[in-house]
């Protein structure tokens, strides 16, 4: 009597009864804008988008930044091309609102940030950077597009500012074709007290021409300046192959999992594989599987990954691919035929990536910057809840 007494003056003063606890979720985002390139950025104006949440709770997004290649600055000479930058934009308010925080540019080659940027929040001190730091790796690549330099810079003020670190590794011609040597996509995470680089690699063997295709390779700092030498993560003898595009989750199991994407599969070109490992730093002696989920589908093309502990016992491997809307879930610690697919409204993308949101992790947020050769890219965020 006394509770519905009180239900009903609660409904008299409009106060809704659906949020007992005091934490209400926001609504679901679908295609919100973080960026929307004017009208005179070069195609595909944008792509390859992360985003990251800091401890803070603020997420920070960053993509492929394609500026026009007039140069209005007409005492340029002819030659003087507009040097990319990677944009850092912020959300403050769970991704439904966006605005810029900082460009960070290229401080040492002259020549830009221009692809594949990868966005870390240290989880421990390493070196003379503290918990905290954020790290910004990119491929710094000069317009001609003749050298990769996969090099790493750091804020130590959540990413107003930026200053450069090292380099981690330098290759050739910025094509992905055999007979050159470039790098590409850097993903960073940290291991036993050192932060992990993990990029695609055309130069094999070291110096000279390549032969052997493209592999995935890691490299290892404890102090972000000296980097150690090179690990192979996935490489095969066949010379065609060309495995990339890294991305790595803890589970909690003790195991990782890395998904790449494989070109020599023989289920399709750029079949999405994943390969799970008790040490994220010998993927290399396990077996590459086919992602399979059992509907059928072919995952192809730019994999990311990551793991919620929301879905199950065992929580949920969530995994983007390029080619298609659905993501595919795996609730039993990547096991093979484990694998279903979600219907997202989000569009494709090449190389989506995804976050858990730190507020309720049943809450995955897909970040897309558009497809290669896009007219018309922008970059979105859409949030799909793995409870509904
Ligand atoms: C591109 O367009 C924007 C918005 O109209 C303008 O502010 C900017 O100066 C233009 N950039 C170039 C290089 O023309
Ligand atoms: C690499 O290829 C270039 C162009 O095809 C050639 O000029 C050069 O001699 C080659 N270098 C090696 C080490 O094979
Ligand atoms: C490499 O893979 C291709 C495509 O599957 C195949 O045609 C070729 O025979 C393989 N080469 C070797 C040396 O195994
Ligand atoms: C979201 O945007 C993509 C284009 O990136 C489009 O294909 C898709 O239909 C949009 N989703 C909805 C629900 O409008
Ligand atoms: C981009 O948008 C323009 C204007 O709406 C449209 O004419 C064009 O077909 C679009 N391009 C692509 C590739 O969708």
């Amino acid at each position: 009597m006394k509770l519905s007494t009180s239900l009903a003056t609660l409904s008299l003063l409009g106060l809704s009864l659906a949020a007992p606890s005091g934490r209400q979720d926001p609504p679901l985002l679908t295609n919100v804008t973080v960026f929307d390139p004017p009208e005179n950025y070069t195609v595909p104006r944008t792509l390859y988008a992360r985003v990251r949440a800091l401890e803070c709770g603020t997420l920070l997004a960053t993509w492929e930044n394609y500026l026009p290649t007039d140069n209005p600055d007409e005492t340029c000479p002819d030659n003087c091309p507009i040097n990319p930058y990677m944009p850092i934009y912020q959300s403050t308010n769970q991704g439904r609102t966006w605005s810029e925080r900082a460009k960070v540019y290229d401080q040492v080659n002259g020549w830009g940030l221009r692809y594949q940027p990868e966005l870390y929040e240290m989880t421990e001190d390493i070196g003379d950077y503290p918990a905290g730091t954020l790290l910004l790796a990119a491929n710094s690549i000069p317009a001609d597009l003749s050298v990769t330099k996969i090099d790493v810079y750091a804020s130590t003020d959540k990413g107003f500012t930026w200053s450069f670190v090292s380099n981690v590794a330098i290759g050739g011609l910025a094509l992905p074709e055999n007979q050159y040597t470039p790098i590409w996509e850097p993903f960073i995470l940290t291991y036993n007290h050192q932060i992990v680089l993990y990029y695609s690699d055309q130069r094999e063997p070291e110096g000279q021409n390549n032969t052997l295709g493209q592999k995935m390779v890691h490299q290892t700092t404890s102090d972000l300046l000296n980097w150690g030498p090179i690990v192979d993560d996935v490489h095969y003898a066949n010379n065609t192959f060309r495995p990339g595009m890294p991305t790595i989750s803890e589970l909690p199991d003790g195991n990782w999992i890395l998904t790449y994407e494989f070109y020599g599969a023989p289920e399709e070109a750029f079949a999405v594989y994943y390969r799970i490992s008790p040490d994220p730093l010998t993927f290399d002696q396990r077996e590459g599987v086919f992602l399979s989920p059992r509907d059928g589908t072919i995952p192809v093309g730019s994999p990311y990954n990551v793991w919620t502990p929301a879905g199950g016992p065992h929580g949920t491997i969530v995994v983007s691919d390029g080619n298609h809307r659905e993501l595919y879930l795996n609730k039993e610690l990547g096991a093979p035929d484990a694998w279903t697919s979600l219907a997202t409204p989000a569009g494709t993308s090449y190389t989506r990536s995804l976050l858990v949101l730190p507020h309720n992790p049943s809450r995955i947020m897909i970040i897309g910057g558009g497809v290669l050769g896009g007219e018309n890219n922008s970059v979105l965020v859409t949030t799909i809840d793995l409870n509904e």
